[in-house]
């Protein structure tokens, strides 16, 4: 299988193709995703809620970034993959900045980077896009900056945030991202964006008219999310009861001896010392 590349997506979108994209961030995940098919796997910073149990993605590093990109790229051979510059690291100098990028593609083999903001962050992203790497915008409710936001809630209501939605949107078009996240926008507002822009939006709680969609893999397949259902998610697999019932009877099998069983067993009768493949 070819993995999708930017000038595919962009005819996608002209082609009325939707993107699927989906998180992952270890080699199980990348791995059943690209068995699935999916277009694009994003390892996002989302990282820090949902596989590393902090309450938002702002302790997220670098360090933890490059980690679970490289376990996804070995899990993902063949898709095309996207990692989140964590908070902090594109803010500084460009050396900076690209020292980051740098990383994220030749430690952690991405073939794409995802920054949070719009026309304050453009001079950057077309630093990152002169040096050869796709730049994924992400705009709306930008996690890494809830602090500054007030909490998780819905962008684009009024006229005046919309406007600015669409200017960043344009900035970001302009710096060369190959397409814009639009995360928590109203339907009305995203559909503007998306008819505006000649590169594809990808939304997550972001309505029916983006180009593509993303969601966060422990959300669609209720793997121990730690967030109250959302309205903007679908739950397509219910894996954390399986793996919770999975583990109990494990436990009460090892309990009641019922678990190693004869098959399980190693006896020195036996002509073979292959425990199985590893
Ligand atoms: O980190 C993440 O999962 C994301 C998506 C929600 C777009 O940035
Ligand atoms: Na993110």
């Amino acid at each position: 299988k070819q993995p999708l590349n930017i000038v595919k997506m962009k005819k996608m979108k002209q082609d009325g193709v939707p993107i699927s994209m989906l998180t992952a961030y270890d080699y199980p995940s990348a791995r059943l995703a690209e068995e699935a098919d999916i277009d694009m796997i994003l390892v996002g910073d989302s990282l820090g809620n949902v596989v590393l149990g902090y309450d938002s993605t702002i302790p997220v590093t670098l360090d933890d970034m490059v980690y679970h990109t490289r376990s996804v790229a070995r899990g993902a051979e063949h898709t095309f993959i996207v990692a989140d510059m964590p908070f902090m690291t594109y803010h500084g100098s460009v050396d900076e900045s690209l020292k980051g990028v740098r990383r994220l593609m030749q430690e952690g083999h991405a073939h794409a980077v995802k920054l949070e903001g719009g026309a304050e962050i453009a001079d950057t992203v077309r630093r990152i896009v002169q040096a050869g790497v796709p730049v994924l915008g992400h705009i709306g409710l930008t996690p890494q900056s809830v602090n500054q936001i007030g909490g998780y809630r819905v962008q684009g209501k009024d006229q005046a945030d919309a406007e600015r939605l669409m200017r960043d949107a344009k900035a970001l078009e302009e710096a060369g991202a190959f397409a814009v996240v639009l995360e928590l926008v109203t339907e009305e507002s995203a559909a503007e964006i998306t008819q505006a822009l000649s590169i594809p939006t990808i939304g997550i709680g972001a309505g029916r008219y983006c180009d593509g969609q993303v969601l966060v893999y422990h959300d669609i397949l209720k793997y121990a999310s730690p967030y109250r259902e959302k309205r903007f998610v679908k739950t397509y697999a219910d894996i954390g009861t399986a793996v919770r019932e999975g583990i109990a009877q494990y436990v009460r099998e090892v309990k009641e001896r019922a678990f190693p069983a004869e098959e399980h067993i190693f006896t020195t009768a036996q002509k073979t010392a292959a425990a199985g493949p590893v």
